[in-house]
This record gives C-alpha cells, structure tokens and sequence, in this order.
C-alpha cells in the first residue's frame, strides 16, 4: 500500500475526561465495535484508587496496568484506529498533556450529571493550544442528568468552544431510549446491553415514519420530533472544516455502559476525524507523506523489569516510513540509533513490527539513550516542537539524607525527570534543587522509587511557592539584570532554560508591572 493510502487509513486520538466521567468504558465499548475484544471487562481502568494511594506495590502494579494499555490499536470499517490511553488519575496530569501533543483529535467524555468538571476545562485549555479538534461525548444518560440544551450551553461556556449536537437523547434517565443520530439522520434503537453488542436493532430512516411512535411511544415520538426541527433550525449545518480547525465541537449522547450513542459516534467519528496531520518542528513543517521517517517521543515508561534498567519509549512517527534495525539519527544525542525490539499495541497485545507509518505509536525498548521530546530523523536535524512543560502546581525541596549516596540520588532524579514523573529546578543560589508536580502522589512515587531503583534515600521539605514562570526578554541586558536583582528567585529547568520562583500571584503581578520588559511564561515552549 501506497504511504499516503497508509496516512489517509490511520486516525490516532485520546479520549479525555474529568476522572469517573466514563472514559474506561467508552474504550472498552470501541474496543467491542473494533471486534478488538469480545466481552466487556476486559480493559482495566488505569485510576489509581484512592483507597491504594499509599500502597506502593500497588501503584507499580497500576503503572503496568497502564503500559498494557497505553495504546490501543484496532481496525474498524477499514480505518486503523490508535486511540491512546491518559492516566486516569489527576495527579498525572501532565503526563496526559503529553500525550496529548501525540494525538490529531480527541474525544471528551462528561457526564451529564455532574456537567463539564474542572479536569475537562485544563484538558480543553491544552487542546487549544493545538487547535485539536475535539468531539464531545454526554455520557450516563441512562441516569436522570442535566437537560441537553443546559449542558450544550455549559459546554460552550466553560470550554469557550461552540457547539453542534450530532446525535439527540429520546429521554433520559428511566425513560432513555436511545439517540437519534443527526448527522445520518437514523435511529438506531438498540436493546440496553452492558454484556455484548446487541444486532437487535431497529432502524428508522424518517422521523416521520409512523413506526416510531409504535416504537417509542407517541408522546417521545413527538418530543423528538420537536427537538430535532429545534436544533436544525438553531445550529447552523455542521461544517467537517470548522471542526477540523479546532472551531466547532461535535457533541454526541449516549450512555457508555449500555452502548448506547457509541456506535453514532464511532461511525462518525471515522468520517469526520482528521487523518495524521503535518507537523511543526523548530526548522519547518513535516508533512506526513514526506519519504523520510521522522518521529517523537512523548513518553516514557521506565522500570518494566526490575531486574533490567530497561525502558520503554513511545513515539510518534510523523512523516515516512519507520523500518526496524533501521539506523535511525537521534537528534540530541552522539550517535545514531538503531532498535531490534520495536512494538505496536493491538487491542491489548503487544506485537513486534518490522514498519510502521505516519500516526502510528511504537513502543521502542531503550536503555537510557532517549528521553521525553527526542526527535529521531532519517538524517535531518528536525526538533518537534509542541512538547511542552507546564508550570507545576506543588514544589518541595530535595533533602538528600545519606551523603554516601549522593551520586545516585542525582542519576535516579535525572532518570526520573527524563521520564516525566516530574519537574526539576535548581536555583541559581545556593545551588538548591526543587522538584515541582502536579499533584502530591508524584513525591511519593519519587521517594520510593529512588530508594527502590537507586537505593537512594529522600526527604522533600515543602515550599511556598506559587508558580516557575520561564522568562525571556528581547532585550538581553534587561534580562540580565532583572536575574541579578531577582536572583534569590531564579532558577533553572532541567534544560538549564532561567525559570523565576513566583511565591504568591499577588508578588508575581506586581514583579510583572515593575518589569514590563521581560516576559512571563507558565509554559516552557513560548
Ligand atoms: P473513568 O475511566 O472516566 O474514570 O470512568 P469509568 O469508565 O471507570 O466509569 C466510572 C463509573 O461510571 C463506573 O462505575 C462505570 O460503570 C460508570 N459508567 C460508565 N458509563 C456509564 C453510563 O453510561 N451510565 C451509568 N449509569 N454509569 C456509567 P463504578 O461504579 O465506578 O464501577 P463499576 O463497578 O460499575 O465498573
């Protein structure tokens, strides 16, 4: 097959969502339609319970869970389907963002009860950032939720993007029935099945068919009969384009467990998403059908084998063909690389490839050589760009406690940052190192594992710090001199890029207008 034939078959996106909102059950539902896996339960969630927060084997036992199914491929109609798996927990949050940049579109799950939560705003503001088009999915509305028109309007206000129903509820809650699929103009009634894919369906072609009020009942017939001339007459026709833009939102009902609304949404989905598109790297754009291989690694997931320091990354090829044993240029790095242990995830396996095309994930056994936002080339120096780091939420400063161990405990946090687990900064003064994440459970993931993996023992004394701005300034004499006047206050990333340690928002403003010179970014690619 031809290598654009290749590009136009694949779709690589995430599905996202607040936590509970129903993402592991809508993967394993498009799991069942790709005929990937035959009963329900198969996919374990990736959340990391609460109640198992402090239980160490059980987290490593959850991150091997999550590498199973960091990437699910499965064919569907004759369309190769990558959706990639985001960690469940929030905590993880910036893990997600980074898949996010691996990904061409996005599927975003709410539920109708609980309406947009704070988790899909953040995870939206990424999506911005990309312009990534995005589907909404209104999940659980076999539960008595929020009205539709209430949680279209929530959408578009608090994800400030607009909106186009594609599919509409008949009912909600006891009386849900199914959904009439506006960009088919159907209605498929499926039976409710948590178990299986029922073919028991009836298929409606005209709303005005008489069959539907036997159906349905008369009274839901006419409602939907309403809201669909309501909708038409509201939304303007949906335009593919304004959605591949990142402009407009389709959003889908449904109810995940009960396969309801997900076959519409699958069946559209593959019509309207965006095959693997080009790509920015510093030096130009990439173009998918471009000859030469070139590709990125989003992720890290280390310590596989205990017995092996071995690794693997992910990576996302964006343009030409990827041939294993292939010597491959590895753009930061001395020498070239080459990989004999290279996979693919199908459904939950994991395979060895000998190629693989623009879209697709691979998985590549690495002993320390990559880290997260390597760019590996068929010769040209390219650097991806869109991996960025985000500014952490929680800082504490490292306290080694064995001074006999103080070499390993600088290569575990080397390692463990090249991975992702979180970020790292040292101040300028004084020479002290903070590591800063998103949330609370990374410090105690990086406690034991360094005292697991590098036998090096740490403390982390909290920091009252509110945000690391990195700084930049045309003027580089102003720059200058704002880090020697600040410079109990800055530090560096692990790029050695200047970072300005904000102790409050309030200080941070006011440090903003006296320096209008320089520039305040909250992410590290501006
Ligand atoms: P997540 O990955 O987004 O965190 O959510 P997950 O799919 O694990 O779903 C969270 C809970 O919501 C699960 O219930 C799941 O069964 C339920 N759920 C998912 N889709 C629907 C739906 O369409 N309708 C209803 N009523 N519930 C739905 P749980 O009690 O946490 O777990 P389980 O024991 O049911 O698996």
């Amino acid at each position: 097959m031809s290598l654009t034939k290749e590009i136009q078959k694949r779709r690589t996106f995430a599905i996202i969502a607040h936590p509970d909102a129903g993402k592991t059950t809508l993967t394993e539902k498009l799991l069942l339609f790709g005929g990937a896996i035959q009963t329900a339960g198969a996919v374990k969630s990736n959340k990391i319970d609460v109640a198992t927060k402090s239980d160490w084997m059980e987290i490593e036992k959850q991150r091997g869970i999550s590498v199973a199914t960091s990437v699910m491929g499965f064919e569907y109609k004759g369309v190769k389907i990558n959706l990639l798996d985001t960690p469940g927990h929030q905590d993880f949050a910036e893990d997600t963002y980074r898949t996010l940049t691996a990904v061409d579109s996005v599927i975003m799950v709410i539920d109708c009860v609980k309406g947009v939560e704070i988790q899909t705003e953040k995870l939206m503001e990424v999506c911005r950032m990309r312009n990534t088009p995005v589907i909404c999915f209104i999940n659980k509305l076999d539960r008595e939720g929020r009205d539709p028109y209430e949680l279209l309007d929530e959408v578009e206000e608090k994800l400030n993007i607009q909106v186009r129903p594609l599919s509409w509820p008949i009912g909600m809650g006891k009386s849900f029935k199914g959904v009439y699929n506006l960009f088919d103009k159907k209605l498929n009634l499926f039976t409710p099945s948590q178990r299986k894919l029922s073919d028991d369906r009836n298929i409606i072609n005209n709303l005005e068919d008489g069959q539907l009020d036997g159906l349905i009942g008369q009274n839901a017939a006419n409602q939907l009969r309403e809201d669909v001339e309501l909708i038409e007459g509201v939304y303007p026709e949906f335009d593919p384009k304004d959605y591949l833009e990142g402009k407009i939102a389709p959003v889908f009902f449904g109810s995940a467990v009960n396969n309801f609304g997900v076959n519409e949404m699958l069946d559209t989905f593959i019509n309207i998403a965006p095959a693997p598109k080009s790509r920015n790297a510093e030096e130009r754009e990439v173009k998918p059908d471009e000859p030469k291989f070139s590709g990125f690694v989003f992720k890290i997931h280390a310590n596989m084998d205990p017995n092996h320091r071995n690794r693997i990354a992910f990576l996302r090829i964006c343009s030409g063909k990827f041939e294993r044993n292939k010597p491959y240029n590895h753009v930061r790095g001395p020498k070239p690389l080459r990989f004999s242990n290279v996979t693919q995830f199908m459904a939950q396996d994991r395979e060895i490839v000998d190629e693989a095309f623009p879209g697709d994930i691979i998985g590549l056994y690495d002993t320390g050589n990559l880290k997260i936002g390597d760019t590996l080339t068929e010769g040209e120096s390219l650097t991806f760009k869109g991996i960025p780091s985000f500014s952490p939420e929680i800082f504490k400063e490292v306290i080694n406690k064995d001074a006999m161990k103080t070499k390993q405990l600088e290569k575990g946090l080397k390692q463990l940052m090249e991975e992702g687990v979180a970020q790292y900064f040292t101040y300028e003064m004084g020479n002290r190192k903070v590591v800063g994440t998103v949330g609370q459970l990374q410090f105690e993931v990086i406690q034991f594992r360094l005292k697991h993996e590098y036998n090096a023992s740490v403390e982390f004394a909290p920091m009252n710090l509110y945000k690391a701005c990195w700084i930049s300034s045309k003027d580089k004499k102003q720059l200058d001199e704002f880090v020697r006047s600040k410079n109990r206050h800055i530090a560096k990333d692990k790029d050695d890029k200047l970072v300005f340690m904000a102790e409050s928002r309030a200080w941070l403003q006011m440090v903003q207008d006296n320096y209008p010179e320089i520039e305040f970014h909250f992410t590290s690619e501006f």
